[in-house]
């Protein structure tokens, strides 16, 4: 007999969708990684690493504007992939190799947040 596959089996609670309100983001510390726990103007739930790929800072410090992650330092700007996103203005910036935060898959279910936490 073979058992279902529970779809959040393999993934991490972070925190309950009711906590992230459109256009916010949350300290979270799960199993002793701390996480940013943000939510986008679309309505999309994100789990990344609390810290931002420049020097460091905590993201969940930082703002959401739209769809976009705003570190609280120096105001780098993240968008749902978490890549580094270059204003337009900053021709020098755009030749630079992408920078990413660290992200994680996230599912919400049932009013609940859970991140798929690789290594
Ligand atoms: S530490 Fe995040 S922009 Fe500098």
């Amino acid at each position: 007999m073979h058992a279902m596959t529970d779809l959040t089996s393999h993934l991490t609670y972070v925190c309950d969708s009711r906590d992230l309100p459109s256009e916010s983001a949350k300290a979270v510390v799960v199993d002793a990684r701390e996480l940013v726990a943000w939510r986008d103007s679309a309505g999309d739930a994100h789990v990344w690493d609390d810290r931002c790929p420049h020097q460091g800072s905590d993201l969940a410090s930082g703002g959401v504007e739209g769809c976009v992650l705003v570190c609280p330092s120096h105001g780098w700007r993240f968008d749902i992939n978490g890549q580094f996103v270059v204003p337009l203005r900053v021709f020098s910036e755009s030749r630079r190799p992408p920078v990413f935060a660290r992200t994680y898959e996230t599912v919400e279910q049932d009013g609940r947040v859970f991140a798929r936490l690789t290594d």
